[in-house]
């Protein structure tokens, strides 16, 4: 079940926050967010878009691969209206390379129990991106110059998360390969900061663990998404 907010501060923190009074797989949307959460302590700014957190229950063992899961969920339902979209392992879809989603996952342990709370941020009728945002992100509004039904959009994207989930469930791996298909990095060469220092790496492929598999100096290396941030140029 989804419900739906006018404003909150952030629909992760919130859901987070009341997950007792939830079931598991229910959904909140927030028309509004006064402090939009997003990667390493960044604010996610929003105008007139989609933001939902869909709260995880479950004891998912590997809570990495719910944020692919949920990417090639987002990817499939984009797909019906867009072009020139790809998924930026972990956690981003992009539209003709610039950001139009991200993603941000949030566990929390009561004693025994863990929840994980899966929030994503589509970019829907946004159209005042500044500083370099203007560069880096885009809105379906801006691709299709047209406006869309938030709504209706989260509710297509709940209904498609619902039956992945209960594929991934039953340990159908199709959510891994559309995250291959579509990646814009497996091939690149991209720069990574792990151990406080950058370099470049090629990414050589997405692992069944949800882990990248990266060649450094003629090295190849297997790393976690909490272990290494990667950049390329959008
Ligand atoms: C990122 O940094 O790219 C992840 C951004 C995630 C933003 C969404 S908006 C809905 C949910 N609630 C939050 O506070 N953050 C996520």
């Amino acid at each position: 079940m989804i419900t739906y907010f006018d404003i909150l501060p952030s629909t992760n923190l919130y859901l987070k926050e009341m997950a007792e009074n939830y079931d598991n797989l229910d959904a909140i949307v927030a028309h509004h967010q006064t402090e939009g959460r997003g990667r390493m302590d960044r604010t996610w700014v929003d105008e007139d878009d989609l933001l939902m957190s869909i709260l995880v229950k479950d004891d998912v063992k590997d809570p990495e691969k719910l944020s692919l899961l949920i990417c090639a969920t987002i990817f499939k339902t984009l797909n019906k209206y867009l072009n020139g979209l790809k998924v930026k392992w972990p956690n981003d879809i992009l539209c003709n390379n610039k950001k139009i989603c991200g993603i941000l996952l949030e566990g929390k342990s009561d004693g025994e129990k863990n929840i994980i709370v899966v929030g994503f941020g589509v970019n829907v009728n946004s159209t005042n991106f500044t500083g370099e945002l203007k560069q880096k992100a885009t809105s379906m509004k801006l691709e299709l110059n047209k406006d869309f039904d938030i709504n209706k959009l989260s509710k297509e994207i709940y209904q498609e998360f619902i039956n992945d989930y209960n594929h991934f469930i039953n340990g159908d791996e199709d959510y891994l390969k559309i995250c291959k298909d579509n990646s814009c990095l497996i091939g690149k060469i991209v720069n990574i900061y792990y151990n406080d220092i950058i370099k470049e790496a090629k990414v050589i492929d997405i692992l069944d663990n949800g882990h990248i598999l990266l060649e450094i100096d003629g090295e190849r290396l297997e790393k976690s998404s909490g272990e290494v941030t990667l950049h390329m140029n959008y």
